[in-house]
């Protein structure tokens, strides 16, 4: 039996028999010539069968194979310059796993779709070219901010997704009945995280959060995957630190070990060649008058809309961290600066290319009173959060720390107009299956 091969390993069996196992990809005719194309999920291989070296079922079995029939290859490894990835297999043999009837052929042809018709077949779409090099870039960055952080000592700390609190505003919150109390889907670790930096020093959570926003736009998911590291002993600029470090040193690794996925997606590189460190730091209120000066409406003490975050993110030619909001449109576990109690100690990251927020995070309050002060005002229901006070009970300290949607920055890494394409099964506001 010869031996099974990966076709993204094939190259490396030039001149020998190899069995390949995947699906058909496409099926070229030339008189007494086939020329099947397999995948496999690591790589694409041309076959090449030759009607008088073949036994005539097995050309008309390959001859009659339909797209996404699954099957076993045999053939021979050849290389010529002029195939596809430079190498071909001289098809000796082929079994069928499972032939797809041509009465019901697979759905997604090579013809255009629209975008209803794939994301109600996204279980099938995922086997594009395109939704593979998506998925890989996305594996790439979670390994990337995963590296980066285990590699400067954080401890990997999970966080539940079930709680009794609300960590980033009441009009998002997933309810969920079950327990005797009210509870909720998680909209971030971020408070646990807390826990667990008083605990461990340096800690991060990486898991699914959720918002019940209402808001249908190219940035917003009801289910995303967020990246949250936090420190203790930590303060503002520490966090802009290692946000800074970390999108720099994931950008880098994609480019590094990407980049047939990112040409595949045809994304331009040349921008994020560009991103490296230091990136722009602006306060708010500067970001405001940049604002103001390219035609936005914004007074000081609004949020950004999403054209906001547009025209900030296209202003400088790689991310730019800005810092420094009016406290009262963040979220109240929020430090204020000493110095102007009225902003707070936050920072959002804003990527290029109007791609929009990829962080959010800052320094959390540390005093006790002012945490109290801040849940009330906020009409939070303090019972929920006395654990949470319990933090700044015992042993206290400043701490700073951020999340980091992972979607978004698959969106703008790989260059995608929507957050659809950048998880496999994307959860939206009118979007549950498959
Ligand atoms: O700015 P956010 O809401 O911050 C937090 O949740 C903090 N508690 C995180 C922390 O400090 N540990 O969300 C952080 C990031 C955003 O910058 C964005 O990248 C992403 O999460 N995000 C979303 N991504 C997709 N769909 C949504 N609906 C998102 N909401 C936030
Ligand atoms: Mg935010």
């Amino acid at each position: 039996m010869p031996p099974v091969v990966e076709i993204r390993h094939v190259s490396q069996h030039a001149g020998q028999e190899v069995q390949v196992q995947g699906w058909l990809f496409n099926l070229r005719e030339s008189g007494k010539l086939l020329f099947p194309l397999f995948r496999d999920g690591t790589g694409i291989i041309q076959g090449v069968v030759v009607k008088k070296a073949v036994a005539p079922e097995i050309f008309e079995r390959i001859r009659n194979l339909t797209q996404e029939s699954s099957v076993r290859v045999t053939g021979t490894v050849r290389a010529d310059a002029r195939a596809p990835g430079g190498i071909e297999l001289d098809v000796s043999d082929l079994e069928v796993v499972q032939q797809i009837p041509s009465e019901q052929p697979y759905p997604i042809t090579p013809k255009d779709h629209g975008i209803e018709f794939l994301m109600d077949h996204r279980h099938l779409w995922l086997r594009s070219s395109r939704q593979r090099a998506i998925l890989g870039i996305r594996h790439e960055i979670i390994k990337a901010c995963r590296d980066y952080l285990d590699d400067r000592g954080f401890t990997l700390v999970d966080t539940p997704i079930f709680t009794p609190a609300v960590c980033e505003g009441t009009t998002s919150l997933f309810e969920v009945e079950y327990f005797e109390e009210k509870a909720y889907l998680t909209q971030s670790g971020q408070l646990y995280n807390e826990a667990n930096a008083m605990a461990v020093g340096k800690t991060y959570c990486f898991g699914p959060t959720f918002r019940a926003e209402k808001s249908k736009t190219r940035r917003h998911l009801t289910e995303f995957w967020m990246i949250e590291p936090e420190m203790a002993f930590a303060h503002l600029d520490d966090a802009m630190d290692l946000a800074e470090g970390l999108v720099a040193s994931v950008v880098t690794r994609v480019l590094e070990r990407r980049r047939g996925e990112l040409a595949v997606l045809e994304r331009n590189t040349a921008p994020l060649e560009n991103c490296t460190t230091p990136f722009p730091r602006i306060s708010y209120d500067e970001a405001v008058m940049i604002l103001k000066e390219n035609g936005s409406e914004i007074e000081w003490g609004g949020d950004f809309g999403g054209g906001d975050e547009t025209i900030l993110g296209e202003h400088f030619d790689r991310p730019v961290l800005v810092h420094r909001y009016p406290g009262a449109i963040k979220a109240f576990y929020m430090e204020p600066d000493a110095c102007r109690p009225e902003v707070a100690l936050c920072v959002d990251m804003l990527a290029p290319e109007g791609y929009g927020e990829i962080i959010g995070g800052g320094e959390r309050i540390s005093d006790y009173d002012l945490l109290l002060k801040r849940i009330e005002e906020a009409k939070l229901p303090r019972q929920a959060f006395e654990w949470y006070l319990d933090l700044r009970r015992y042993g206290t300290v400043p701490h700073a720390g951020f999340g980091m949607g992972i979607e978004r920055v698959v969106a703008w890494i790989c260059g995608l107009d929507h957050v659809r394409e950048t998880i496999p099964f994307p959860r939206m506001l009118y979007r549950l299956t498959p």
